[in-house]
């Protein structure tokens, strides 16, 4: 019987990340050693310390590293680091040695002893190594990359508790400072800087147990393995139970269909929806996009999903135009709030793209009083105690909850209208669950599309993220690194576009079983629906 490869398991990220506990877990459980990268630099700060040397007087601890020994030790706990044969893997674990260790690594001759020793260690491969570098300099062709992220403040606490319980008490704000301190310092030196390798795969721990941690790297770990073995990939491409076109552009495009069936010259005011291969597409079907009203009379206009301003409606209306309004209907529930609001004397303020139609449409029923703020804008000065909170119709829940904590603060009175439309919250929450599940996801739809920009920016904090308009655009994508695809679209991107990047991605990764329909794409927890 042919034996297991035994594989090298890289781990990076940044300090009090969860690295080191899951990395030994991780290795008991695969009878792989474990090797603890960032100790070693800790011995050697240790060993200037011990000598009385100051880690900015280079010439000397350069002399020092040809003067040392430093060796590794394995325990059921971890390493054992040794300096000159004496055991100092208490010593090393004080913060003084942390940073002190952070600057020492920065140090070039210092990093080449240390990795010569690291690749010593583990060239054999049944390895599971962490550290800041693995990934991208000691093993570059390492067959499992991670790179773990987290919250800073969670990972504040993590470390503020480690150093509890060996009885050293630090404030959390210092341990705070420190670590952020540290993690600047590790990212930005010029040699080796702490950054995750091309091909790692993102994993943040901060709604994370170590169990679920350690669950996660294994599996993947698993997939890797049987991919050596075998020969063949367990890829997985999945498609977010909510994703493509909702109900709102649908009902756009079959208005602009059925216009133009009527044999009439039909115009759309600004593009029908925010998706260049459809505007296209309808454009030779005779609907010519047209960006002013003023000159057009006597002729068919279709509003776009995203609705017009008032005073261009009006505009069409006086000049003998037949409309025909494709404003998706929770648009248009935005200008019946905002003029009633409006109407009744309270100030609007918008959450939305200031340069988005949908928002200069949402605008124009307002007033004077009616202001736009971005999501993560400092808040414009406001007059008076009460306001009224609304939203464009593609803006995450998150920004208008984060919006509306910091407005009460401030107000006595604050009504908020959740104007964020149903699609929109159905296909985030699908994509977010999804990017949770996978080391890759996927998100098509226009650059300008801004629930597509949204569900992009949600993914990113997830995982590796490529928004991409056609599936024209992955052919520089290496897909062999990754074993769990998501796909999600925007709320105006046709079928026929997932599907060619379903099928992209299959050729590409070398699988058969491409799809005719977007019925055959494999939905992400479909039974939950
Ligand atoms: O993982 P740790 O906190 O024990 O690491 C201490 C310092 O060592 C860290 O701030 C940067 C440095 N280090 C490094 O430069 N490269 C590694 N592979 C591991 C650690």
């Amino acid at each position: 019987m042919l034996s297991m490869k035994r594989i090298i398991v890289a781990i990076d990220g940044p300090a009090a990340s969860g690295k080191s506990t899951t990395a030994k877990l991780l290795a008991k459980k695969l009878g792989y050693i474990y090797l603890d990268t960032g100790a070693m630099y800790r011995a050697c700060a240790y060993a200037a310390k011990k000598q009385g040397l100051a880690i900015e007087d280079r010439a000397a601890i350069i002399n020092l590293m040809s003067t040392i020994n430093i060796s590794v030790g394995y325990s059921d706990n971890g390493n054992l680091l040794y300096l000159d044969g004496v055991n100092i893997s208490d010593a090393i674990r004080t913060p003084e040695m942390s940073s002190s260790a952070s600057a020492i690594s920065a140090i070039p001759e210092v990093r080449h002893k240390m990795v010569d020793l690291q690749r010593k260690l583990g060239c054999d491969g049944g390895i599971v190594l962490d550290g800041r570098d693995i990934g991208t300099v000691v093993f570059p062709y390492a067959e499992a990359k991670f790179f773990m992220i987290a919250d800073v403040q969670e990972r504040a606490k993590r470390r503020f508790m480690e150093l509890k319980e060996k009885g050293i008490d630090t404030p959390i704000e210092q341990v705070l400072s420190e670590l952020e301190a540290r993690d600047l310092a590790d990212s930005s030196r010029a040699m080796a800087p702490l950054k995750p390798a091309s091909d790692a795969f993102l994993i943040d721990t901060s709604l994370l147990s170590i169990e679920e941690q350690v669950e996660k790297l294994n599996e993947i770990v698993m997939m890797r393995l049987s991919l050596e073995n075998n020969g063949k990939s367990d890829m997985q491409i999945r498609l977010a139970k909510h994703s493509g076109f909702c109900f709102g552009v649908r009902r756009a495009i079959q208005l602009a269909m059925e216009a133009k069936n009527d044999g009439k010259a039909v115009y759309s005011l600004g593009e029908l929806i925010h998706n260049p291969q459809i505007v296209k597409e309808l454009e030779a079907n005779g609907i010519k996009v047209i960006n002013e009203e003023q000159n057009i009379r006597n002729a068919t206009v279709i509003i776009r999903s995203h609705g017009i301003t008032r005073q261009s409606y009006e505009r069409l209306q006086a000049n003998n135009n037949e409309i025909i309004d494709a404003t998706c209907p929770y648009v248009k529930r935005t200008h019946e709030l905002i003029r009633s609001m409006a109407a009744e004397g309270c100030p609007v303020l918008i959450l939305g793209d200031k340069t988005h139609p949908e928002v200069s449409g949402m605008l124009s029923y307002g007033n004077e009083r009616t202001l736009v703020i971005a999501p993560g804008e400092p808040i414009p000065t406001l007059t008076g105690n009460r306001l009224c909170l609304i939203s464009q119709t593609t803006q995450k829940l998150k920004s208008l909850q984060d919006l509306a904590c910091e407005l009460l603060a401030n107000l006595l009175e604050l009504k908020i209208f959740n104007t964020i439309c149903l699609a929109t919250s159905h296909r985030q929450n699908a994509a977010v669950e999804l990017a949770r599940d996978s080391d890759l996801m996927i998100v098509i739809g226009g650059y300008n599309s801004s629930n597509t920009r949204a569900l992009a920016s949600l993914c990113e904090e997830i995982c590796l993220t490529y928004h991409i308009e056609s599936a024209e655009e992955l052919e520089s994508v290496d897909f062999s690194a990754y074993i769990r695809i998501g796909i999600t679209a925007g709320a105006s991107t046709p079928e026929d576009m997932i599907i060619n990047v379903f099928n992209r991605i299959k050729e590409k990764s070398g699988g058969s079983g491409t799809v005719k329909c977007i019925e055959e794409i494999p939905l992400f927890k479909e039974e939950s629906c």
